[in-house]
């Protein structure tokens, strides 16, 4: 038995970024932490309720060194990231060396060698604490790019655990991967995992064909085989398993009379548009926010939309507010909506309402139910789960959702009116079509996709997920 194998271990341990709750230490030395409304935690709040299960990730702020603690029967294990980690394993390495690349190149991304430092002594830091905390044999689960060196990590501390890994965002075409100064390293780490999962099928194509490119191993479909003779071998299995909400909790929270008088009022304190669009995203440039922003402005200036019957609300959440990239995109943003306002606004009415905050869920639903056209028009996005919560929001079977082709959900949500959000001019009549849609056309195509948001749930998922991690089988099996 490897020496790491603590006594006290657990039979899953999810190893993520953030943890469920951000944490912070009061000037009283007191800790607090407030629920994390991420969509990951969400997902696997109903696996972890049911296993014995530890959760380890960061808590959100630079310096905190914190004991593992409870929360709702879950283990709770903060990895401790200082804040020139933040800088460069997060800031650096995640979000303006990877997210870039991963995105379709969207924006540059910027390649340090100091950044790539920082990632690996993170991620070997993230694969000790989980090697801490699972039992021998355990199923240790593991989130993202900003973890992709963790699972062979974790494979050289405990041999003994089932690895998986779910990558939450696009996974590169071949020509684009190769750019990373570092890839071989990066697929290396990845096949550590037993099974690695993906939001689509394309994208666990595009591993294969890397996995193929840059390693001598041998591939047999999505199987790749490490080692030679049948006791030394093993197998990862690369295959999609497209994330979800908890959809029924969403459907629930938006009948209620609380959530839907909420509606009436957003509807009444916006002056009562006769069309309501809305658009709801982190603000981030994979998102295709100016796109659509500037379509909108478009359909106002040739005249298509009335100035004064119709209002984009735009909720913009924070995001990663000290990468240059966000910051200009922050600039771009509210220098166009600025334009817009003060071009076709009046007294008392601005037709575009923009928000740089968050919200609570409640309000959101709230938001999902009063628009009539939900904009989702992302240049690139793993899934996209607001189209999926606008879905689940519409119990009345009302509302129309303009998707972007190039998001995992435009893969599954049949019933959406699909856009190139590159092509204005294409946005801008699916927009009008959407806008003034034919009632029976609406409930039609929003049957269709309750149906498919209501029946692949989360909690599918996750189940999905962990039942083949539990079937790959192991060397000698
Ligand atoms: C995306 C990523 C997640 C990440 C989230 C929020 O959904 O796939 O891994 O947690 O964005 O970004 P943040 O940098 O605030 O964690």
């Amino acid at each position: 038995m490897p020496e790491q194998v603590p006594t006290d271990g657990q039979d899953l341990v999810v190893v993520a970024n953030r943890l469920p709750v951000d944490v912070s230490v009061g000037e009283d030395g007191e800790t607090t932490w407030t629920r994390s409304p991420g969509g990951l935690v969400t997902a696997l709040a109903p696996v972890m309720a049911q296993a014995d299960g530890a959760w380890v990730g960061w808590g959100g702020s630079p310096g905190l060194e914190l004991e593992p603690f409870d929360v709702d029967g879950t283990r709770l294990v903060p990895v401790m990231l200082t804040s020139d980690e933040v800088e460069r394993y997060y800031e650096g390495f995640s979000n303006d060396s990877l997210w870039p690349l991963y995105h379709d190149v969207i924006a540059p991304p910027t390649f340090h060698r100091q950044w790539w430092d920082a990632y690996q002594r993170v991620n070997r830091r993230f694969a000790q604490a989980a090697a801490s905390q699972a039992a021998y044999g355990a199923t240790v689960w593991v989130h993202d790019y900003q973890l992709q060196l963790v699972p062979a990590f974790l494979r050289e501390l405990r041999p003994d655990l089932r690895i998986g890994y779910f990558h939450h965002i696009p996974f590169p075409p071949l020509e684009i991967f190769a750019q990373l100064p570092w890839r071989r390293q990066v697929v290396e780490g990845l096949l550590g995992a037993d099974l690695v999962g993906f939001q689509r099928g394309g994208d666990a194509s595009n591993f294969v064909r890397v996995v193929r490119r840059f390693t001598d191993l041998t591939t047999r479909g999505q199987v790749v085989t490490i080692g030679e003779g049948t006791d030394a071998q093993r197998h990862v299995r690369a295959a999609a398993f497209p994330i979800s909400i908890d959809s029924t909790a969403f459907d629930t929270l938006a009948r209620t009379p609380a959530v839907q008088q909420r509606a009436m009022e957003i509807r009444k304190e916006l002056g009562d548009p006769e069309i309501l669009l809305l658009g709801v995203d982190r603000l981030d440039y994979t998102k295709g926010i100016r796109h659509r922003i500037k379509a909108y402005g478009e359909l106002l200036e040739d005249g298509r939309l009335s100035p004064t019957a119709t209002t984009l609300v735009q909720v913009a959440s924070p995001s990663r507010e000290n990468v240059g990239a966000y910051q200009q995109l922050r600039d771009e943003v509210e220098l166009l909506v600025g334009r817009i306002n003060g071009d076709y606004g009046q007294v008392g009415h601005a037709p575009v309402q923009y928000l740089h905050q968050s919200f609570p869920m409640e309000e959101m639903a709230a938001l999902y139910l009063a628009a009539d056209v939900m904009l989702v028009t992302a240049l690139r996005d793993g899934m996209n789960l607001v189209a999926k919560e606008y879905v689940a929001a519409r119990s009345d079977d009302r509302g129309a959702l303009v998707l972007s082709e190039f998001t995992g959900a435009a893969d599954e949500l049949q019933g959406a009116i699909l856009v190139n959000p590159h092509d204005i001019a294409g946005t801008k009549d699916a927009i009008t079509y959407a806008a003034h849609l034919d009632p029976r056309e609406s409930r039609k195509r929003m049957r269709r996709l309750r149906r498919r948001v209501l029946s692949h749930d989360v909690r599918a998922w996750s189940e999905q997920f962990l039942a083949v991690l539990a079937a790959v089988p192991r060397s000698g099996e």
